[in-house]
């Protein structure tokens, strides 16, 4: 074994063309026995043309695998099994495995067979496993998860009607420390004729119920919450031996279906994710396994599915989540690029809700980066002009780019290449004129910043200056910075989840 895994890893590093036109002969041309030790070559020749770019060679290797699994050899017919699903599968490769299950004596192949049939099986797997009585050794919702993501791998529908919504409870999440602000964006569209009513703030989600039939569009106009989840109910004792059958019911439930018959262009896949990093694959397979028995049109995938079943394990009980994976987000239309340490698109909404909003404002990111609090904020409306300023004419360009991308009329945008204390050399950025500033500067966490302190310094002076009375300053301050000058005064301050680490969202009214 510890042969075969030193051979694969030297013959891994060789390129396509070294391995099919030197390796290859010499295995071929070896005799029984030496082909035995020479298996890792089969595995090599797997990893390396799953993803060349040599199609025409490739082509000749997949007729060589399938060659493979005729060979007198069970050791080399597994290798070929193990290597085959990295080179897509046909039919004729499924027919033949189908075959090594019926024909072969070893256990061990037949295992080998039955896992490459999960991943590669078709119509041919689906009618064995129909005219099969025994056990057969793959798993039947692996293999109808397989045929279902070829034939229709689907995707979720944005604008397909929910008319039964009565006592659905729906998770928004968002980052840690801006549940309040959600939650005031729900509550302000409800005012003004949407159709979700708040419920209830927990923990890092807000919790929203349906006020009439409802299209996931609708519910993607709300702009300060990450990912959606509509709740599928919950599992008391999770650690118990009852949870994994009470987990499958939920998943296989009617709700699940309905929510998935509306929302979803093709077959309904899921992934299954348990929050907190413990590897849970058997307790997966394990629950995937009853789900299907429980509804077998619901199939367990994690590959390219529509949907995320998510399971928030707490000590008393586990909740259960149906989450659309809406992608791309259509929130996002207007971002056709991003700078690298792009501002979460959440967190941006949400600092845009938070400054609130005066006449005619006149908008400066003096970090602007790829532009996102820019836009955001002038997705709200009544806005006047747009200001950006980065350091980085490559992000600048990126701005002007999403900026005209979001089509945001009446609104005026002007982006300079400049550092933000130079502020006296743009015309829109002249004393008293600007209404709000808006920003997540650079934090020194990714990208080094020599004198972070002196930037904040800098930037508090440049606030005061510039800022109209009543203008507001809100930006990440991640060191303990505070203005000087007392006309700005703090109005809010919170820790906010930026992605692994908390930071300080702050705002400064200039009085
Ligand atoms: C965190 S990124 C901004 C991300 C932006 N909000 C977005 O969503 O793409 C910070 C930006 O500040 C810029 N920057 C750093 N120092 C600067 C300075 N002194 N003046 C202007 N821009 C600066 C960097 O080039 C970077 O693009």
């Amino acid at each position: 074994m510890k042969a075969d895994n030193d051979l694969y890893r030297k013959l891994r590093a060789l390129s396509a063309t070294q391995l099919w036109q030197e390796e290859v002969p010499k295995f071929n041309r070896a005799s029984d026995v030496d082909r035995q030790r020479q298996v890792g070559l089969i595995r090599a020749v797997g990893v390396v043309f799953s993803t060349t770019q040599h199609l025409a060679l490739k082509a000749e290797v997949v007729v060589w695998m399938k060659g493979l699994l005729n060979d007198p050899s069970e050791k080399v017919r597994r290798y070929a099994m193990a290597a085959i699903p990295k080179l897509g599968g046909d039919v004729e490769s499924e027919k033949k495995i189908l075959s090594i299950i019926q024909t072969s004596q070893v256990d061990r192949e037949k295992r080998k067979a039955g896992a490459a049939l999960e991943k590669i099986a078709g119509e041919e797997t689906l009618k064995a496993v129909a005219g099969k009585k025994d056990a057969l050794p793959f798993s039947e919702h692996k293999v109808r998860a397989n045929v279902a993501r070829r034939d229709g791998p689907g995707k979720i529908r944005m604008d397909s009607i929910l008319d039964r919504y009565d006592t659905l409870r729906i998770s928004l999440r968002c980052r840690r420390g801006l549940e309040a602000t959600l939650a005031e964006e729900v509550k302000d569209a409800e005012a003004k004729g949407g159709k979700f009513r708040l419920l209830e703030v927990r923990g890092s989600h807000v919790v929203v119920a349906a006020k009439a039939p409802f299209t996931l569009a609708e519910l993607y106009q709300l702009r300060c919450f990450d990912t959606v989840g509509f709740g599928l109910g919950r599992v008391r004792d999770p650690q118990s031996s009852d949870a994994i059958a009470g987990l499958a019911q939920l998943i296989g439930s009617e709700l699940t279906e309905r929510l998935m018959s509306h929302y979803t262009d093709g077959s309904w896949r899921y992934r299954l994710a348990f929050s907190g990093s413990k590897n849970r694959d058997e307790e997966v397979q394990e629950i995937a396994k009853a789900a299907f028995k429980v509804n077998a049109k619901i199939l367990n995938d994690p590959i390219e599915a529509p949907w995320s079943i998510d399971v928030f394990v707490a000590p008393t009980a586990a909740i259960v989540e149906l989450r659309p994976k809406v992608s791309p987000d259509p929130r996002l239309a207007y971002r056709l690029n991003a700078v690298s340490a792009a501002s979460h698109p959440p967190i941006a909404a949400c600092m845009a809700r938070l400054a609130g909003r005066q006449d005619n404002e006149v908008i400066w990111d003096p970090f602007c980066g790829s532009g996102l609090e820019l836009i955001e904020s002038a997705i709200l409306g009544d806005v006047k002009q747009l200001v950006g300023t980065d350091l980085s004419e490559s992000a600048v360009a990126m701005t002007k780019a999403n900026f005209a991308a979001a089509k945001l009329a009446g609104v005026k945008g002007a982006f300079y290449t400049s550092d933000f204390r130079n502020f006296n050399a743009i015309p829109e950025l002249a004393r008293g004129k600007v209404s709000l500033i808006i920003s997540n500067p650079p934090l020194g966490r990714r990208v080094r910043v020599p004198n972070l302190h002196g930037l904040f310094e800098d930037l508090f002076k440049v606030a005061s200056e510039v800022l109209r009375p009543g203008g507001r300053l809100i930006f990440v301050n991640p060191v303990r910075v505070e203005p000087q000058d007392k006309s700005l005064r703090r109005t809010y301050r919170q820790e906010v989840d930026l992605g692994g680490y908390d930071c300080k969202m702050e705002m400064y009214v200039k009085i």
